[in-house]
């Protein structure tokens, strides 16, 4: 792996992942291919929150996953290790160029008949899917956060699991006195969309860039 692989690791995370399970030799693929080939491969969920994904999907064994925001593949690939049976994991990717690398992944996984890779924008291909989710993992442009929110928590039902990624926005969504750019405002709405949203239960976490999970009510 690059340099960059190695240095971007605090002594503290590299402790966390030598007591945490090993990730499959796919993912460790994977991770290797964004991190050589990618321009942002810190995008990349990683060995951690990888295998914190695979367990609250464990945890909850949803029917339909909605992922937005596939980039290569690693975050679908943890998620689907929770699918009941039959199940089933749309996930989106915007960038036509990771279609081929992902197509190729996915077809390596045990999971790859239950997941479904949809490249285009997410604001038009959500609604065009009539799915019904009992788990979403919003990953995607910030900008559109807040319209992914009400989009998913429509089409979700209770009991639901939803988690986003990068509620923080490298602590920007704290300062106000921060410059206005549209990530920040983007993902400051979502979060006060998310905690007065009335079918939805937070728990943001202080982790990574920022975890929400909330129940569907
Ligand atoms: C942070 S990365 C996703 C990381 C991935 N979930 C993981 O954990 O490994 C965000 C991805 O969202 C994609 N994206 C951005 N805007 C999008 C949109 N409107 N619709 C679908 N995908 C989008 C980007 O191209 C990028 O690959």
């Amino acid at each position: 792996m690059s340099e960059e692989f190695f240095s971007h690791l605090s002594d503290e995370e590299q402790y966390c992942i030598d007591h945490s399970v090993a990730e499959s030799d796919l993912l460790r693929e994977i991770a290797r291919f964004t991190w050589t080939t990618r321009n942002y491969p810190r995008m990349i969920s990683g060995h951690l929150q990888g295998r914190l994904l695979s367990m609250l999907s464990r945890l909850k064994r949803p029917s339909c996953i909605l992922e937005i925001g596939t980039f290569t593949g690693y975050s679908a690939l943890c998620l689907a290790e929770g699918l009941v049976s039959g199940g089933v994991l749309h996930t989106i990717e915007i960038d036509p160029e990771l279609e081929e690398p992902l197509r190729q992944f996915f077809s390596q996984s045990v999971f790859s008949s239950m997941i479904h890779l949809h490249v285009g924008d997410a604001m038009h291909v959500i609604p065009s899917l009539n799915i019904f989710p009992d788990l979403v993992y919003i990953d995607a442009d910030k900008e559109q956060y807040p319209s992914y929110i009400e989009l998913c928590v429509e089409i979700m039902p209770s009991g639901g699991l939803l988690i986003a990624d990068n509620v923080l926005w490298g602590g920007k969504v704290l300062k106000p006195s921060v410059k206005k750019d549209k990530e920040t405002e983007g993902v400051r709405l979502f979060n006060e969309r998310v905690k007065n949203h009335p079918r939805l239960e937070p728990l943001m976490l202080p982790f990574w860039d920022g975890l929400t999970l909330a129940w569907i009510k």
